[in-house]
C-alpha cells in the first residue's frame, strides 16, 4: 500500500467516472485501496473531477465508514450493539485499548498493527460480547482474556500467509451445497466441547433446509478459542468464529444462509 500512489486516483476515476455524482464511489475505493482519505489523494480527485472539495467534506463526514488518518494494519470491531453492551462490551473495548496502550483521541496503536473501533452490531448477538478482527470474529470475551485474543489473532494471520491457497480454497463436496462450515476438530477443540457444536450444526441445517456441507478440520492453531467455526462461502469469503458454544450455531448459520423455506416464499411471491 502506497499512501502517495496517485495513479491509483487516475485508474479509479477512469473505470468510475468524472461526474459529482461518482463522489461517493470515489471515496469508497480509495477508502478500500489505503484505509482512509489521504488529503493529497482527495485533492488529485478534485483536480481530475467535476468533484468539488465541499461534496468531498460532506459525504466523507457523513458516513461512519471513511477515516481521515492512517489506520493499523488489523481493524478490531468491537461491538457496542444492545446485546454486546448489556453484557460488557464497553469493558472490552476499554481493555483493548488498554492492553495496545492507546489513550485519549487516539484509536491506533503506536505500531500501527491495531485500530480499535466501535460497532454497532456485529449480527450474532449470542456471542456477546462479541468482537471482529479481520475476518475472525470473537464471542464471549472478557476483558482477561485480551491479549490472548490479539496473540491468537496473530498467530493465525502468520498461519494464513503461509498457506493462503490452503486457507481460502473452497473446495464443497457436495455438488449443490450453498457453503461450507467447517469445524474444528482437533484434540483442543473437541475438549471444549466442538462434538456438541457439531451436532448443533447438523440440527440447524436439518431443521432449516440449508444445505450447506458440514467439514471437519484439524488444528489451526488457536487452540484457546475453541471451538472454532469457519464459514465460507461460494466465493471463497470466509468468516471464523471462535468460542463458539452449540446454542450459538443457529444464529451463525442463519446470518450467512438463507432457509429453504423463506427462499421458496420468496420465489413464490
Ligand atoms: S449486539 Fe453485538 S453482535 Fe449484535
Ligand atoms: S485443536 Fe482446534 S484449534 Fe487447535
Amino acid at each position: 500500500m502506497n499512501e502517495l500512489d496517485l495513479t491509483f486516483v487516475d485508474k479509479t476515476v477512469e473505470k468510475i467516472g468524472t461526474g459529482p455524482e461518482n463522489v461517493l464511489a470515489i471515496l469508497q475505493a480509495i477508502q478500500e485501496h489505503f484505509g482512509y482519505l489521504p488529503t493529497e489523494i482527495l485533492e488529485r480527485v478534485c483536480s481530475m473531477t467535476e468533484i468539488t472539495p465541499a461534496s468531498i467534506v460532506g459525504v466523507s463526514t457523513f458516513y461512519n465508514q471513511f477515516r481521515h488518518r492512517p489506520a493499523g494494519r488489523h481493524i478490531i470491531h468491537v461491538c457496542l450493539g444492545t446485546a454486546c453492551h448489556v453484557k460488557g462490551g464497553d469493558q472490552i473495548y476499554d481493555a483493548f485499548r488498554r492492553h495496545l496502550d492507546i489513550s485519549g483521541d487516539e484509536d491506533t496503536d503506536s505500531e500501527k498493527l491495531f485500530t480499535v473501533e466501535k460497532i454497532a452490531c456485529l449480527g450474532c448477538c449470542t456471542l456477546a460480547p462479541a468482537v471482529k478482527i479481520g475476518e475472525v470474529t470473537y464471542g464471549h470475551l472478557t476483558p482477561e482474556t485480551i491479549p490472548t485474543v490479539l496473540n491468537d489473532f496473530l498467530r493465525y494471520e502468520e498461519a494464513k500467509a503461509s498457506h493462503p491457497a490452503k486457507k481460502h480454497k473452497l473446495q464443497i463436496e457436495k455438488a449443490d451445497a450453498c457453503g461450507e462450515l467447517r469445524i474444528g476438530l482437533g484434540s483442543c477443540c473437541v475438549s471444549r466441547g466442538s462434538g456438541k457444536l457439531h451436532e448443533a450444526l447438523q440440527q440447524t441445517l436439518t431443521e432449516t433446509g440449508i444445505r450447506a456441507a458440514v467439514k471437519r478440520v484439524g488444528c489451526v492453531g488457536m487452540c484457546y478459542q475453541t471451538p472454532l467455526l469457519e464459514v465460507v462461502l461460494p466465493d471463497n469469503r470466509s468468516f471464523l468464529y471462535a468460542k463458539v458454544q452449540p446454542e450459538d450455531a443457529r444464529a451463525i448459520v442463519l446470518k450467512h444462509f438463507k432457509p429453504k423455506q423463506i427462499t421458496r416464499k420468496i420465489r413464490n411471491t
